[in-house]
Parts: structure tokens; C-alpha cells; sequence
């Protein structure tokens, strides 16, 4: 894909909207637009897809956090201001980016968890469902809302819905267009787990991800590419691959250590080796 142009900077308001930090071993990214509920400019989805490209290179990274700035949106999906002055072709270009973008955060090797305080809504819920695992506020809403727009998920959610909470339930809700209260989505296993009262979802989110910042890198990202690639597979394909995932900690010096740890009952020191 390439770079963010000017004139994707101007349409996304002056910046691309989306705030990077670093705390230790955990990245936090925000999109910073809450003035439109966070919605997604091209320039915004672009920049997603260069950071996560550049976290696949980052070997002393061990999660993510995505969320939105504001407290009232993770994000309300495509930015449909923008979106009023797309063509239909400047349309398509804009789901292969969303494609591009989602795809790369998708395949991260590092646990990434969307901390939805506020609505998810079309692109946004998209957002999250390429993400690994998701923790809302109490107050969050979400669904696949597209239809009520004439359009229909185009940056993943047919597929990733599916995959997420299945067949029947990801129908009910794209068809609908239902919006989902957190504590519903929790329900369904669409939100992994719920903030506590009055709790911001980033909170909640730093909590939840706190062990995996001292897990054993390898074996999370071996772990991540197992079960993802599961549903794409025959159950013969997927055992073997399921093989050539474990394979990669086997060589790993961070085995070793788990075992030595345990024989010396101390906890251990994981290195990504
Ligand atoms: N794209 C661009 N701007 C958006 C937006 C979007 N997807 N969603 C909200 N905004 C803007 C609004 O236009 C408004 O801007 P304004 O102050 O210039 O009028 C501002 O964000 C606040 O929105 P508002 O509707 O007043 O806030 P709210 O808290 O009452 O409701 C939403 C928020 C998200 C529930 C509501 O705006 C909404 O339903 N948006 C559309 C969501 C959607 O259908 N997304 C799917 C896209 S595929």
C-alpha cells in the first residue's frame, strides 16, 4: 500500500488520527478523532496497517491495545463525511486498504485486544473483530450496521463475525443490523471480558493483558497462528500444521527455561530465544 498523501491528511482533519505510544513491552494505539466519534478517514486506516507492519518487525513488543480517544466511541466506522466525497472507485480503493490495514493488524504475532469504550459500530466493530480479543465498557454498544446504510461489511465482518461467534448469530446481526449492549456481547463471546462499573474499557484492557506481557513470545505467537489458521483448514491440515507451529518452541531456548524455571520452583524468565 502506498503512504498517506497529503490530501488523506487534509480529508482526515489535519493528522491521521491515531496516537502511538509505547508503555514497556505493551503499544497503545488511539484513534484520536472523537470530534467524529473516532470514525475512519483513509489516512486513519493507513496508518493502522504502518504500525502494525512495523510491530511485526518490533521484537521486544508483546501486545496491543487499540481504543478509541473520548470515552464515547471506539469508533463509529467508516467516516462517512469523507466517504461522501468517494466515487465508487475511490470506494473500492478504500475497502483494499481497509483489506491491507485490518489483514496486517489480523496477523500480528502479538496478542492485540480492542478496548471498546463506547459504540463499535460498522468499520469500527470491523476493527475490533480483526483484533484477537475484545474488552468493553459496560456502557459499549457494537454491531455491523452496514445494512441500514444499503451497503454491507466490506473491511472483513461477513468473515470475521462468523469465525468470532458463528453462522446463525453473525446472520442475526448483519442482516438486522442489530447494535449489541457489552454485557449481550459478552453473552455471545463476541467481548472476551467486561470493564468493571463506571471502568473504562483501556482500564479493563491493561488488566486483561497484563499476563501475556510476561508470556513466552514464541509460544503466543505460535499459539495465535495455530487457532487462527484453524477454521481454514481440514482437520488432518490443520494437526499438521498444528505440528509445524509447535515446532517453533521446541527450538526455543525460552522451553528450556520454563523447565528449569519449574525444577527450581522460581518463575520464569522469558526472553523471545
Ligand atoms: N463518520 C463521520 N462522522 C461521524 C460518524 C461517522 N461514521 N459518526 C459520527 N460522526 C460525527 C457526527 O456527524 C457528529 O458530527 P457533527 O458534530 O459535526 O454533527 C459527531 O460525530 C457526533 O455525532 P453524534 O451523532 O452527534 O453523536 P452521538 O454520540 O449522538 O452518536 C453515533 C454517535 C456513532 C451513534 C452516531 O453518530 C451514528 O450512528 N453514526 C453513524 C455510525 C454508523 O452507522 N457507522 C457505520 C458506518 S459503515
Amino acid at each position: 500500500m502506498t503512504s498517506t498523501t497529503q490530501r488523506e491528511i487534509e480529508a482526515a482533519g489535519g493528522s491521521t488520527g491515531v496516537k502511538a505510544e509505547r508503555r514497556g513491552a505493551l503499544a497503545v494505539w488511539t484513534i484520536d478523532r472523537p470530534d467524529r466519534r473516532n470514525a475512519l478517514a483513509r489516512a486513519t486506516v493507513r496508518e493502522l496497517g504502518r504500525l502494525a507492519r512495523e510491530a511485526t518487525r518490533d521484537r521486544s513488543l508483546r501486545a496491543v491495545i487499540l481504543t478509541g480517544a473520548g470515552g464515547q466511541a471506539f469508533c463509529a466506522g467508516a467516516d462517512l463525511k469523507e466517504r461522501q466525497g468517494m466515487d465508487e472507485s475511490e470506494v473500492r480503493d478504500f475497502l483494499a486498504l481497509y483489506r491491507a490495514s485490518f489483514g496486517a493488524i489480523d496477523r500480528l504475532p502479538v496478542p492485540v485486544v480492542a478496548a471498546i469504550d463506547g459504540v463499535a459500530f460498522g468499520g469500527g466493530l470491523e476493527l475490533a473483530l480483526a483484533c484477537d480479543f475484545r474488552v468493553a465498557a459496560r456502557t459499549a454498544q457494537m454491531g455491523l450496521t452496514e445494512t441500514s446504510l444499503a451497503i454491507i461489511p466490506g473491511a472483513g465482518g461477513t468473515q470475521r463475525l462468523v469465525r468470532a461467534i458463528g453462522g446463525a448469530r453473525a446472520k442475526e446481526l448483519i442482516i438486522f443490523g442489530r447494535r449489541l449492549s457489552a454485557s449481550d456481547a459478552h453473552t455471545i463471546g463476541l467481548v472476551s471480558a467486561l470493564a468493571e462499573e463506571g471502568e473504562s474499557a483501556l482500564v479493563a484492557a491493561e488488566r486483561y493483558v497484563a499476563p501475556l506481557l510476561e508470556a513466552a513470545p514464541i509460544a503466543i505467537a505460535a499459539a495465535l497462528d495455530a487457532v487462527d489458521s484453524a477454521l481454514d483448514r481440514t482437520l488432518e491440515d490443520g494437526l499438521s500444521y498444528e505440528r509445524v507451529c509447535y515446532e517453533r518452541t521446541l527450538e526455543s531456548k525460552d522451553r528450556l527455561e520454563a523447565l528449569a524455571a519449574f525444577a527450581a520452583k522460581r518463575k520464569p524468565v522469558y526472553r523471545g530465544e
